[in-house]
């Protein structure tokens, strides 16, 4: 971190770095832990319009609350979906509609949730380290835009509650 010298770049400084000091990270329960950040997403996202800037601080936020092994939007492009913003490691950059958990959301426009992946018929293997996975598309005037995808090293890690929780925060971004 360079040292401020004068009162305008210490300005500059905490204009830069305020939203990521100001994350605040809970443990409890998961809706406590859910309403914690929601409401943190919500304040990262007013005010700002850039779609990419939204959706990057998005998975950072989630990704520092719950630790998940991987957590990303794929965005519809050309009729494919392209890797967006994310947080894990590097990952496939393009799936087609129907194609694996996040096609299968794109193509039936519903969230899905998969207890084991190796039971989803077509799983995209990005990374042998995925058990489960929830995919949640995005809608902009009832078309799906793209998905976020929610991996986990463990096995059955999501359910109802986070299919609620992450579709009220892919509702909060404005594509
Ligand atoms: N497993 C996904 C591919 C994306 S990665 O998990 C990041 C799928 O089956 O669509």
């Amino acid at each position: 971190m360079p040292v401020a010298r004068d009162n305008k770049q210490l300005q500059t400084l905490v204009y830069f770095c305020y939203m990521a000091e100001d994350l605040s990270i809970i443990s409890g329960s998961k809706s406590e832990q859910y309403q914690s950040i929601i409401s943190q997403i919500q304040g990262l996202l007013e005010g700002e319009t850039d779609l990419i800037a939204n959706l990057a601080n998005t998975v950072a936020a989630l990704k520092q609350q719950f630790g998940w092994f991987w957590v990303g939007f794929y965005l519809v492009k050309d009729n494919e979906l392209v890797l967006g913003p994310f947080q894990g490691p590097v990952a496939c950059t393009r799936i087609r509609k129907g194609r694996g958990v996040c096609g299968s959301a794109w193509e039936q426009a519903k969230t899905l949730i998969v207890p084991d992946v190796e039971k989803f018929p077509g799983h995209i293997a990005c990374s042998g380290f995925s058990k489960s996975e929830i995919v949640i598309p995005v809608f902009f005037k009832n078309e799906v835009v793209g998905v976020l995808d929610v991996d986990s090293e463990n096995y059955n890690q999501f359910d109802s509650a986070d299919q609620i929780y992450l579709e009220e925060i892919t509702g909060l971004l404005n594509f």
